[in-house]
Formats: structure tokens, sequence, C-alpha cells
């Protein structure tokens, strides 16, 4: 039991069951329930052939659940997003009491986590919208927690929260990043991250396995040697394993039985939606969520390679190249979603702590990586024009490292390879660096075709061009 809530976390699926087994592993009575009521036997079982059963007590609907349960009562809901989650939201108002909080832990889009959260307050409860990262090992182990809510429901819970979290140096990766929306906004744009590095790591991969004939075991070896270096993280250690995973079937790499059309939720495309709407570039974000779509027409692409040929040669890329490109990538993909979390905490006024956000990420998550570190302590700086990539730490990496990345680049186009991510990471760079643009070009268009008017360079605004004289 927490000092101030009773706990009870309804959806006993894999993320549901491991974060159970988490929350008792660390001493606190919970109380679980599920839509179908075998589960609740079958995850008992499981907590007792862990020998986590003392503090637990399942019931076999959610109404029992909660008619066990002292008040006041903190329900964790871990059900699937949409609407199972307006369902629980529903069943469960009748059944609480002022003083009760319940709590989202799915990937619930941040917009209905705002209306949510009007709709609970309304009938006098809290609610948290919690993001939680790291898989199903994470949940069970130790997953990155970002909240939203009133600080009386994170203080309600706080204990819980950073118990069940996991630990940097022993510091929580939990924290309450601000109000409502905040936790569920913040996670999303962690997924845009983490779309923009798996594709980044893709596009690497390929270039390796497509450009230099090099075999998915050698590839991971040398995604194991990066993850010793400026690319340390969770995504290039895995991405190490599962290169040199071989298929128990056939006896081929993992990798090659596997079929290229990538999966989506849709976490990662609300956060390019979200980047569009705020006007901020989230071009590497953008890039990995098209790129995960075109995976998906393999029909498409076939017909593609029949009629246009597939030309994909050799590559004179060596690994440093390679590595020194994925770290620029990298960079400015992080850069980029905090861009956009700066912008929707200024839009939605949440006040997000940016240096607390990369804290939280520095364990547990998908994205975690040694970078994450630098990037807190760039936060605590002052930033010129409040830009993370303009923190002197990391001009000095992108000045040193982005020539390699055009070289990368460069071969990519060059020889046919498709590196979205890699060729928008180079462009975001490129046109951050130049002080004049080409959009002059672009109001001249504007004022030439719908009189829209532009600002002359000497401030005077709403002139017109003399195209109509
Ligand atoms: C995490 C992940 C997780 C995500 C899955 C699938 O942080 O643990 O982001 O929450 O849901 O990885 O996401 P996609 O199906 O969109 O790839």
């Amino acid at each position: 039991m927490t000092d101030t809530a009773t706990l009870g976390l309804y959806g006993l699926g894999t993320m549901g069951s491991a974060l159970a087994l988490n929350i008792l592993d660390k001493g606190f009575d919970l109380h679980v329930s599920n839509r179908s009521a075998e589960a609740v036997p079958a995850f008992v079982s499981e907590a007792e052939a862990e020998g986590l059963a003392a503090g637990l007590h399942g019931a076999d609907s959610l109404e029992a659940m909660v008619k066990a349960m002292g008040a006041p009562r903190a329900i964790i809901m871990m059900v699937p997003s949409g609407a199972p989650v307006d369902a629980t939201i529903k069943t469960l108002i009748p059944l609480l009491e002022e003083g009760d909080t319940i709590i989202d832990a799915g990937n619930s889009d941040f917009q209905a986590t705002r209306s949510r959260t009007r709709t609970v307050e309304d009938a006098g409860l809290t609610y948290i919208g919690m993001g939680v990262s790291g898989g199903e090992d994470g949940a069970r182990h130790g997953p990155s927690i970002m909240v939203g809510g009133t600080p009386e429901a994170w203080e309600a819970t706080r204990a819980m929260i950073e118990a069940i979290s996991a630990k940097f140096e022993g510091a929580p990766c939990a924290a309450h990043l601000g109000p409502d929306g905040a936790g569920h906004f913040v996670k999303t744009v962690h997924n845009g991250i983490e779309y923009a590095d798996m594709q980044l790591i893709a596009e690497v991969y390929g270039l390796m396995r497509f450009g230099r004939n090099n075999s998915p075991a050698q590839i991971g070896e040398i995604f194991d040697r990066w993850n010793k270096g400026p690319l340390d993280s969770y995504l290039v250690e895995i991405t190490g394993k599962v290169l040199q995973a071989v298929d128990g079937e056939t006896g081929k790499p993992a990798v090659d039985v596997i079929l290229d059309s990538a999966g989506q939720k849709g976490t990662g495309r609300w956060t390019a939606i979200e980047a569009i709407k705020m006007g901020r570039s989230a071009s590497i974000i953008e890039a990995a969520v098209a790129a995960r779509a075109l995976s998906s027409e393999t029909a498409v692409r076939a017909k593609g390679e029949e009629l246009f040929g597939a030309v994909r040669c050799d590559l004179d890329l060596g690994d440093d190249d390679l590595e020194q490109a994925l770290l620029v990538g990298r960079i400015l993909a992080y850069a980029q979603g905090f861009r956009i979390l700066a912008a929707a905490s200024e839009e939605y006024d949440w006040s997000v702590d940016m240096a607390r956000t990369a804290e939280v990420w520095r364990a547990g998550c998908i994205i975690r990586s040694v970078l994450l570190d630098d990037i807190a302590d760039a936060f605590r700086s002052d930033l010129p024009e409040d830009q993370l990539m303009f923190a002197p730490g990391l001009v000095d990496r992108l000045k040193q490292a982005a020539p390699a990345l055009r070289k990368v680049v460069c071969a990519a186009a060059t020889h046919g390879h498709a590196v979205p991510a890699l060729s928008s990471s180079l462009f975001f760079l490129d046109t951050i660096r130049h002080a004049r643009g080409t959009a002059d070009v672009i109001q001249a268009q504007r004022d030439f075709f719908g009189r829209h008017g532009f600002v002359r360079m000497d401030g005077r605004e709403d002139q017109h061009g003399p195209w109509w004289d």
C-alpha cells in the first residue's frame, strides 16, 4: 500500500501483468482485475510462482475490484488505447468517490487525455495520463514514466511510481512533467524519436548490407562495437543482437525471414502530425513515419522495382563514416523531438521541464542512450535561441561528424540507396545553418498570385512587389 492510496490495476495483458508484478515486487499491495475474468487466476498463479502473491487481491470484475479497495483508491488502467479507455472510465466513475485517482498508463492520444481529464475531474475525481516506456521487460523491471496530472495526483501516487520506475545512477526515471495531457504528449514525442532512431539505424544497416555486401552477423558485430562508444544505446544494443540471431527453422539470419513491412500503432505519426500543426519541423521523424508507411506497400515496391529497376551499387563507406552519420542523425532527431515538446508546452501552457524529460529518458525507455545525460545538462545551461542543437558540446560534435553524414548521403544518393531519414537529418542541419534561405522566392510567388504581401528586409510590413506594374 502507498501512504495515500490503495492500488488497483485493471487489464492483465502482457504489459499489465508485467507492471503488476513490478508493483508487487516493490512491496505494494495490489488489487487486480481483467475484462475476461479467466486472466485473473492465471495472473495470481504467476505471481505465486514468483513469490509475489502476499499482497495481491484478485477480483473477477472491475466493480468487485473497486468494492474490495479501501479509499482513497488509485486505479491503473492497462487497456488498449481508444474506446476501451473510455469504456473503463465510464464504468469507474460511478464506482469511485472524491479523492480517488484514475491512471491511464497506455499510449493514449494526449488530446483524448486532456478531454478525459475534464470528464473525470467534473465527476470529482482525479486523472493521471501516464506515459510508460520500456516494453514488457521495462514494465516488469523498471520503465521510464512520464506523468501528466495535478500536483496532488502526483503526490498521491509518487511513491509507487518512483519505486517501480527505472533508475539512472539511483535516481528514479519518473517525473511529473505537467498537467493533463503533458505526460502522454512527452511519451508521444518519445515515440516519434524512437521511430526516427529506428529508421536511421535501419538505413545504416541497409547501406552496409546492400551497399557493402556485409552479412547481418558482420553488421551485428559492428553495432556491438558501436554500442561501446558515443552511440551506446538500447536501440543500437538490440540491433546488434537481432542482426546476429539465426532463424531456428531455416538456419538463415533471423532478419532475412522477416517481411520488410513495418507495423505502427500510431504514436510516431501523432508526433509528426502535432509537429506540422504547430509549425515545427520534425523532418526526420516525418521521414521515418513515411518510410514505415511505404514499407507496408510491398506490392507497389515490387512493381516499382520491375518498372524502374533497383539501382543499388557498391559503396565506398567505412564503418567510421556510418557511425558518425548515425550519430548526427540521432542528435538531430532528439533536437527535433525537444523542439516539438517546447512548442506544445508553450501552446498548452504545460511548462514541461526539458532537462527532467531528458533525465527520465536516461534509463528504462526505448530511446535511452548515453547522449541523454549530456542533453539534460545542456538544458540546464543557457541555450542559444533555446535550441538543443546549439549547446556548445553538441555544436562541436555535429561539426565534427556532419562531413561523414554528407559523405554517406551523397554516396547513397549517387548509387540509388534510399536513406530518407539520414538525408532529412543532413538537410535539416543545412537549412538551420543558412541565415538567409530561399523563402523570399516563395513570398514573391505568394504576393504575385494572391497579393499576400511580404516583409521587406528593412522591416516594413505588408509590402508588394513590382509584378503588376
Ligand atoms: C515504448 C514503446 C511502445 C510502443 C511500441 C510499439 O516506449 O515502450 O514506444 O510504447 O508502443 O514500441 O509502437 P509501434 O507499434 O508504433 O511501433
